[in-house]
């Protein structure tokens, strides 16, 4: 096969959703089709959800199991299928959204009781803002809930997207007879008995054919007609063009749980995802179909499992072909590594492999070395963009409790903010060190990791703050008048960006208002 032919049969996504709506459901029964496993529950994902704070050895045993679940990757129909896991855990959003710099596409699971929730619009507003081709996957008709037309208006309303039905259930819950694909005219009939894999759909001549009444009974055949030339006339078409391009996003509807829809899903995605996508760097775009290999690195895991000490550096493959015991430069450091056992995933399995393409991830041990964002190249000096820090929403100082071991803590917090699980900041008045995070389980992971991977001890002293923004203007004299008036709120990143430290919206709203040639961000990446 061709580099190309090898890239375009790739598609490379993540599953995503507000907990509880299904994602780890959806993921099982994907892989389940791809034949990457073969019984029900044979994923651990890495959920880690029902916790509370003082759970967090739980979430760290889990994350030891998590590393083989960090990517699924399976054959199906002569596509190559990599999908990348995603936390279950709120608190584990921002490393859902770096997970999402590495995918081309994303599936969105609502539950159709619960609608549009709080993680799902977090989740949405990240892809909207990379233009990610999303799909939504309405989940749970196998029970009551809201309307189907509601969903979608909610949909639209709160996650800005204009929707296309692709499939439409006819009832749900007790009533819940199967879905009619649109574009094919095909009808999936419910079998709450029979939850086996293939289920024939019946061919519908037209909507006005008497089968769908022999099947549906006439009632349920009258409302479908009637749904269906509603959605005919209110809805645009399905183009792929405006879905490639973020601008719709298809519906479908089914019950994961039942395995029902999830083929129709399945088929309907592998045909109309994009195949791998051009990368963004600093110095200029990066094709997939370049010969020399280009990636960068989107996820660490410290591997805790007892065999291996190291951590994993997760690298998207952006261009040409990755091989084993190649020399790659890493360009953050000017460094050649040779990888002699990079590692893929299929599924439950983890493989060493001698070449990887375009869109496919792979995994390499690391001592320390690598940090998020970083660049591996056959000797370019490329920056990948697109791989932001998020404005922290939690803030604590972290003071040192054994002055023995300084170094030990400043190396354990350089690492695994490097990692990702935190982001540093250092005030500048004061000079002491600022742990942000997006959510509080970090903080005793943070703890906990600090003593048993570096024999460091800390402790945290709240500092109640609403936001942590980047900022920058053209205009010196506001810029300095801002930094001096703002001495107390001022700290800076790990990178010596300055950060404005808000304590409230109001002193940010404030300060936009006082200074309004300066410029807020909410994430580290702007121009
Ligand atoms: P998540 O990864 O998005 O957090 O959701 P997950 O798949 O774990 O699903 C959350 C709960 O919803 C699970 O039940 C799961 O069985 C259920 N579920 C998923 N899809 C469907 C569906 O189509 N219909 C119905 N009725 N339920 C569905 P649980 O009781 O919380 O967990 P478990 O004990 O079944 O694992």
């Amino acid at each position: 096969m061709t580099i190309q032919e090898e890239i375009d049969r790739r598609r490379t996504f993540a599953i995503v959703s507000h907990p509880d709506a299904g994602k780890t459901t959806l993921t099982e029964k994907l892989l389940l089709f791809g034949g990457a496993i073969h019984v029900a529950g044979a994923v651990k994902s890495n959920k880690i959800k029902k916790t509370t704070v003082s759970d967090f050895m739980e979430i760290e045993k889990q994350r030891g199991i998590s590393v083989s679940t960090s990517v699924m990757g399976f054959e199906y129909n002569n596509y190559k299928v990599n999908i990348l896991d995603t936390p279950g855990h709120q608190d584990f959003a921002e490393d859902t959204y770096r997970t999402l710099s590495a995918v081309d596409s994303v599936i969105i699971v609502v539950d159709i009781a619960k609608g549009v929730e709080t993680q799902t619009e977090k989740l949405s507003n990240v892809c909207r803002m990379r233009k990610t081709p999303t799909i939504f996957f309405i989940n749970k008709l196998d029970r009551e809930g809201q309307d189907p037309f509601s969903v979608i208006d909610e949909i639209e309303q709160k996650l800005k997207i204009q929707c296309v039905p692709i499939t439409w259930p006819i009832n749900m819950g007790k009533n819940f007879k199967g879905v009619y694909q649109l574009l094919t005219d095909k009808l999936y009939l419910f079998d709450s008995e029979d939850k086996q894999i293939a289920i024939e759909p019946l061919i519908i001549p037209s909507m006005q054919s008497s089968k769908l009444d022999e099947q549906l009974g006439k009632e349920n055949a009258a409302k479908l007609r009637e749904d269906v030339e509603l959605i005919r006339n209110v809805f645009p078409p399905f183009t792929r063009e405006e879905y490639l391009k973020g601008n719709i996003a298809p519906v479908f509807f089914g019950s994961a749980l039942n395995n029902f829809g999830v083929k129709e899903l399945l088929e309907n995605f592998l045909e109309m995802a994009p195949p791998p996508q051009k990368s963004t760097t600093l110095e200029r775009e990066v094709d997939p179909s370049e010969t020399k290999f280009s990636g960068f690195v989107f996820k660490i895991h410290a591997n805790l499992h007892p065999q291996f000490r190291a951590r994993i550096a997760f690298i998207k493959v952006c261009s040409g072909i990755f091989k084993r015991n190649t020399p790659y430069v890493h360009v953050t450091t000017n460094k050649t590594y040779k990888f002699s056992n990079p590692t893929s995933f299929m599924a439950a399995k983890q493989s060493v492999i001698d070449e990887a393409y375009p869109g496919d991830i792979v995994g390499v041990y690391d001592t320390g070395n690598f940090k998020i964002g970083d660049s591996v190249t056959e000797g370019e000096k490329l920056h990948f963009i697109g791989i932001p820090s998020f404005s922290p929403e939690l803030f604590r100082y972290v003071e040192n409790t054994d002055p023995l071991k300084y170094k030990q803590l400043a190396k354990g917090l350089e690492q695994l903010t490097d990692e990702g699980v935190a982001q540093l900041f250092t005030h500048k008045l004061n000079g002491r060190k600022i742990i942000g995070t997006v959510g509080a389980l970090q903080f005793d992971v943070i703890q906990f990791r600090l003593e048993h991977e570096y024999s460091a001890s800390c402790r945290y002293e709240n500092l109640p703050l609403y936001k942590a923004c980047w900022f920058k203007s053209t205009n010196k004299k506001q810029l300095d008048e801002f930094k001096k008036r703002k001495t107390a709120f001022l700290a800076e990143d790990k990178q010596g960006r300055d950060v404005f430290l808000a304590d409230s919206a109001f002193s940010l709203q404030m300060a936009q208002e006082n200074f309004p040639d300066i410029e807020f961000y909410f994430t580290s990446e702007f121009k």
